[in-house]
């Protein structure tokens, strides 16, 4: 059974979020900061509060499926498009609803906002709110003259931000510690948090597929990769008879194996021929990163391991840690086969995926050189035709949810390239 606080989940991702953009390094948590400390100058509602600093933490979450570089965020380009992407990939996951509408307007001027029908306002100023946290971020690495950065926002009153929201934001800067509370965003979260909102299983499940389909959606190399292994993990864990209570975690360690590969440069998963040594070392870190931001979300005691462990072997040559077989818990085992057989059968833009045979043939391989574990392997075999199935299933839908992304990207943007 999965327990976790919505925002230390969050909190996690946000941390995911920000490794793909090492100009804007930490840009997510830091608007985080902001937003929160407007928040509490402004006494906002608790419920209000969680939804303002979940929505900071998570708002440019569409500029990954776009595959821009969140550095041009910078210069404020292409707002729409990644707000919609947001919005789009956020609304799949029933406890962010509303989340999501806020980020269909964190780059919404006040002057539109006030002119926003009265549904639709309420959500409007939250979203606003993050704009003007997002823009004090922004501007403070561009200039961190604090003089410079009040005049952004005091320009900016009652156009482009709301009135009270910039006069707290204005009282954040005159607080000594603002440099240091942005500095130290990770540790300000933690030691700020939200008002607990606690998920099971099936929240956990649902939210993980979202992130899941974040880590995919960076490349047309991984396109589904996390899917694949997500549903082999957890129809070889059913088939080996392991703890059923333990299922959903399985599920969602297999949707966020890879969590870390959004740290890994791009040019990196995509390149054509071999990588060279040192090239190899930058994505075999991936693996170590996934273990650190698993490890970060409490209530993830088993998605960790079970999750980051995937690329250990058995005869103590694999990564992060060279674990060796007596200290690489059987779910990991099950991951590492799964991650295998989902790379071997799955389609790649430079190649189809491979047939029974010559999939079989390469795990069995891996056996002998004492990587993958024998046992887990003839579970495969014993079963290829109904795990490759539930794999193929799996896979074509997860593929069937971007095709429709782009295409609702394309009906709300017209005018966008993509
Ligand atoms: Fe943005
Ligand atoms: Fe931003
Ligand atoms: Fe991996």
């Amino acid at each position: 059974m999965l327990q976790v606080n919505m925002f230390d989940l969050v909190k996690g991702f946000s941390g995911v979020i920000d490794m793909v953009n090492t100009t804007l390094a930490s840009h997510h948590q830091r608007t985080a900061v902001v937003a929160d400390q407007i928040c509490l100058r402004l006494s906002l509602p608790p419920e209000e509060h969680h939804r303002v600093v979940i929505s900071a933490m998570l708002h440019d979450v569409g500029v990954i499926p776009l595959h821009d570089r969140t550095d041009n965020l910078v210069f404020e380009k292409e707002m729409t498009r990644h707000s919609q992407a947001g919005y789009l990939m956020l609304r799949t996951c029933p406890v962010l609803y509303e989340e999501a509408r806020v980020l269909l307007y964190h780059h919404t001027d006040w002057q539109m906002v006030r002119e926003l029908p009265e549904a639709e306002r309420a959500v409007g100023v939250i979203g606003n709110l993050v704009h003007l946290a997002d823009s004090v971020d922004v501007h403070s690495r561009l200039n961190p003259e604090l003089d410079y950065l009040r005049c952004i926002v005091k320009n900016g009153i009652g156009r482009s931000f709301e009135k009270t929201s910039a006069e707290a934001v204005l009282d954040f800067m005159d607080d000594p510690a603002f440099y240091d509370m942005l500095e130290n965003s990770g540790q300000y979260l933690d030691d700020h948090p939200t008002p607990e909102l606690i998920l099971k299983d099936e929240d956990v499940t649902v939210f993980s597929m979202l992130f899941s389909h974040v880590i995919d959606s960076r490349s047309p190399f991984t396109a589904t990769h996390s899917t694949g292994v997500a549903w082999i993990g957890r129809a070889l864990h059913q088939l080996a008879w392991l703890d059923d209570a333990d299922r959903s975690t399985m599920f969602v360690a297999g949707l966020l194996h890879d969590i870390g590969k959004i740290g890994v440069p791009n040019e990196l998963i995509e390149k054509p021929g071999p990588l060279d040594n040192h090239e190899f070392k930058k994505v075999s870190h991936h693996a170590q990163l996934s273990l650190d931001v698993l490890g970060g979300i409490p209530g993830f005691e088993k998605v960790t391991p079970w999750g980051a462990l995937h690329h250990e072997k058995l005869n103590g040559r694999g990564y992060p840690n060279g674990l060796t077989a007596e200290r690489i818990p059987t779910e990991s085992r099950l991951m590492a086969v799964a991650d295998v057989m989902t790379a071997l059968t799955e389609d790649r833009p430079y190649r189809a995926g491979l047939d029974e045979d010559k999939t079989m043939s390469i795990l069995s391989s891996m056996v002998e050189q004492g990587g993958l574990d024998g046992d887990l392997v003839q579970l495969v075999r014993d079963n290829y035709g109904e795990v490759n199935e539930i794999r193929r299933q799996a896979q074509s839908e997860a593929a069937g949810f971007f095709r429709n992304l782009t295409d609702d990207i394309k009906l709300r943007c017209p005018d966008s390239r993509f």
